[in-house]
C-alpha cells in the first residue's frame, strides 16, 4: 500500500531531501541540473512561462528533461510539474480553451463541467504536466474584483456544485494516464475582500466566512481534491499564508483534507507585509500548515532558510515529515514512480475535434440572454443581412481573457480557434450576407440586424480591479452608437469577466447577451444568436444597476438590473 511505501521512503530521506520536496521552483529560474543537485520536488510554469517553440511536443520534452533530472537523485523521487490550466491548457498554443469559470457557472450543468475538466486533463497530461492550479473555488462577492471571472458564482452553492470539475481533472483514479492533480484555490475568502481588492482583506465574522467561503472547499475535499492553494488575502488583517487555525485546524483537521497545501507565488513573503521572506515568515508559513512553497525564483535561499529554521528548532521534524508524507502520497497515487514520463499517445487529444465540440457546447450553454425586445433574436440564418462590429468580434485573445497564452492574456489571434465573427459567418446560411467593421463604420439602413461584440480587454490577477467604474469604454460605446445611428436593431454581445455597468445604455439596445469569456470556440456564441441552441444560461452573479451597489450580493434589498439566476430563452 501507498502508506507503507511513503513510510519506507521517508525513513531513508535526509533533511535536505525532505526540504527539496517542499520546494517548488519556476522553470525559468531552475535547470534540470539544479533539480538533481538540490533535490527539488516540484517545478511550475507560471502564466506565460512556456517552452520554445510553444508546442505540445516541446512541453513534453521539457517535462521529461526535468523528470529525468529528478530521477537522477539517490532516492529517485519524481518531481511533480504544475501549471495554471484554468480554462483548458491555456498556456499551450493549439490547446482547446474553454469558457472561464464564470461562464461555466452560468451553464448550471455539472456534468458538462466535469467533462470540461476531463478534456482539460487529457490535454495537460499530453504535455507531461501532472498538476493544475485549478479550480478556483472563490465565491466572488464584489464584481470590482479583477478575478471575478475565475469564480463559478457569487453564492457558495454554485462553486460547491461546480467543484465536480475536480472529478474531471483527477479522473476515476489518479494514476490513470489522463488524470492530473487538481488544486482547490485560493483558500479561503479570496472573493470576499473589502472593496474587491485583489489580495486584500476579508473583514467578516467567522460565521460568515464559514457560511459563504468555506462550503466550496468542503465540497472539493469530499471529492478528494489532491491539493489546496492558500490565498494571498488576509482574514481580518491576518494573512492566510500564516494562518494556522484556518489551514491546519479547519482545513486539515476539521474538513479532513489529506492532500498537500501549496503556497501562492511568493505568498510567504507577504506574511509580515515587507517584501522578501524572512526566516520567521518561513517558519510561520510551514508551521501554519503549508506543505510546499511556490518560491518560485528564490528557491536557493528558501532551502537554506528552512534548513536553518529546522536546525534552530523553530520548525519541528514532525511538521517536515507530515508535509513530506502528504506530498509523497500524492506522487505515489499519481503513479509517478511507475510512469514518470510523458505518455505521448495523448498528444492527439490536444485541440482535437472532440474537445472543440465540447467547448462549443459549453460556450453555447454559458450564454445568458438578458434582453430580447421584439424577438430580435434568434437571427434568421437564411436571406438575412447582418452587420457585425466591435473589437471583441474577431479576436481569439479578447474572447479568451486572462491567463490565455500569456499571464495577463493578450489581444490578437494567438492560438487557433474560431472567433465570434467567424462563428457567425460559419453558421449563417449561404443566402445571408455578413459584413464586418471593427468600429461599426460602413453600416447603413439596409441591414436587418447589427451585432456589437464589445466588452473588456484581457486581465489577470492584480490588473483587473475596477474600483472606480465598470462601464464600457468610450471606443465600445462609440461603436454601438454608430450601429444605432443606422436605425438597424442592435444586439449587444458582451464579452466580459463580470457584469458591467450598462444600465444607462440598455434602453437603447434591442438585445443583450452576456457571453462572458468564451475561449477559442466562438461558434458556440453564434449557435445561440441563430437559435441553433436555445439559450439556457442563468446569471451566476447578480447584475448591478450601478457600480455603487457593489458589493451587491449581500441580500440587503438593493434592486439589481437583473437578479441572480436571471436568463431568458426563445419561444419554441
Ligand atoms: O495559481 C496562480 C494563482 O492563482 C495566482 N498566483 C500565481 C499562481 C501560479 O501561477
Amino acid at each position: 500500500p501507498v502508506r507503507d511505501r511513503v513510510e519506507d521512503l521517508l525513513s531513508r530521506m535526509t533533511l535536505d531531501e525532505k526540504i527539496g520536496q517542499m520546494t517548488q521552483a519556476e522553470r525559468g529560474s531552475v535547470t534540470p541540473d539544479d533539480v538533481t543537485r538540490h533535490r527539488i520536488g516540484s517545478v511550475l510554469s507560471g502564466g506565460g512561462s512556456t517552452p520554445t517553440p510553444n508546442t505540445a511536443e516541446a512541453w513534453a520534452d521539457m517535462y521529461d528533461g526535468f523528470q529525468r533530472a529528478a530521477l537522477a537523485t539517490p532516492r529517485r523521487i519524481p518531481m511533480i510539474y504544475g501549471v495554471d490550466a484554468v480554462h483548458g491548457h491555456n498556456n499551450l498554443v493549439g490547446a482547446t480553451i474553454f469558457p472561464h469559470n464564470i461562464g461555466l457557472g452560468a451553464t448550471r450543468d455539472p456534468d458538462l463541467v466535469r467533462d470540461v475538466g476531463r478534456a482539460t486533463a487529457e490535454e495537460v497530461a499530453a504535455t507531461g504536466v501532472d498538476w493544475t492550479f485549478a479550480p478556483c473555488l472563490c465565491v466572488a462577492r464584489d464584481d470590482r474584483w479583477g478575478r471575478t471571472y475565475e469564480s463559478f458564482g457569487e453564492v457558495p452553492e454554485l462553486p460547491a456544485a461546480m467543484s465536480v470539475i475536480v472529478d474531471g481533472f483527477q479522473g476515476r483514479r489518479l494514476d490513470g494516464p489522463a488524470s492530473i492533480l487538481a488544486t482547490a484555490k485560493h483558500y479561503v475568502g479570496d472573493g470576499g475582500t473589502a472593496g474587491g481588492d485583489d489580495q486584500g482583506d476579508t473583514r467578516i465574522s467567522e460565521a460568515e466566512l464559514r457560511r459563504i467561503h468555506l462550503p466550496p472547499f468542503r465540497a472539493a475535499v469530499r471529492r478528494g481534491v489532491g491539493s489546496v492553494m492558500i490565498s494571498f488575502s488576509s482574514w481580518n488583517g491576518v494573512k492566510l499564508h500564516g494562518h494556522r487555525y484556518l489551514v491546519t485546524d479547519v482545513l486539515k483537521k476539521e474538513l479532513g483534507f489529506d492532500g498537500f497545501v501549496v503556497s501562492d507565488w511568493n505568498g510567504i513573503d507577504q506574511i509580515d507585509g515587507q517584501p522578501g521572506f524572512t526566516p520567521q515568515e518561513v517558519a510561520t508559513a510551514i508551521n501554519a500548515g503549508i506543505d510546499m512553497v511556490m518560491v518560485p525564483q528564490d528557491w536557493r535561499r528558501f532551502i537554506d532558510t528552512l534548513r536553518g529554521e529546522v536546525q534552530a528548532g523553530h520548525v519541528s521534524m514532525a511538521r517536515i515529515d507530515d508535509a513530506n508524507r502528504r506530498i509523497l502520497t500524492k506522487k505515489f497515487e499519481l503513479g509517478l514512480f511507475e510512469r514518470p514520463f510523458t505518455d505521448r499517445r495523448l498528444l492527439r487529444t490536444v485541440g482535437s475535434d472532440r474537445h472543440r465540440a465540447l467547448a462549443r457546447r459549453a460556450v453555447a450553454e454559458s450564454q445568458v440572454l438578458l434582453k430580447n425586445d421584439g424577438g430580435v433574436l434568434p437571427l434568421a440564418r437564411n436571406n438575412n443581412k447582418i452587420f457585425v462590429a466591435g473589437r471583441a468580434a474577431d479576436d481569439i485573445g479578447i474572447q479568451s481573457g486572462g491567463w490565455t497564452i500569456t499571464w495577463q492574456g493578450s489581444p490578437g489571434n494567438i492560438t487557433p480557434g474560431t472567433t465570434i465573427l467567424q462563428g457567425i459567418r460559419q453558421t449563417a446560411g449561404p443566402s445571408t450576407t455578413v459584413d464586418y467593421s471593427r468600429d461599426g463604420s460602413g453600416i447603413d439602413g439596409s441591414y436587418r440586424a447589427a451585432v456589437a461584440v464589445v466588452g473588456e480587454l484581457p486581465y489577470a490577477e492584480g490588473e483587473g480591479d475596477r474600483p472606480d467604474g465598470m462601464g464600457l469604454d468610450a471606443g465600445d460605446l462609440a461603436t454601438i452608437e454608430r450601429l444605432r445611428a443606422s436605425g438597424v436593431p442592435v444586439i449587444v454581445v458582451l464579452v466580459s469577466g463580470r457584469p458591467l455597468d450598462v444600465a444607462a445604455q440598455l434602453p437603447g439596445w434591442n438585445a443583450l447577451v452576456a457571453s462572458w469569456l468564451p475561449g477559442t470556440e466562438g461558434r458556440g456564441v453564434a449557435d445561440v444568436l441563430f437559435g441553433v441552441t436555445r439559450p439556457t444560461g442563468k446569471l451566476p452573479m447578480t447584475w448591478m444597476r450601478s457600480v455603487d451597489q457593489q458589493p451587491i450580493n449581500r441580500g440587503d434589498g438593493k434592486k439589481p438590473l437583473f437578479p441572480y439566476g436571471y436568463g431568458l430563452t426563445y419561444r419554441r
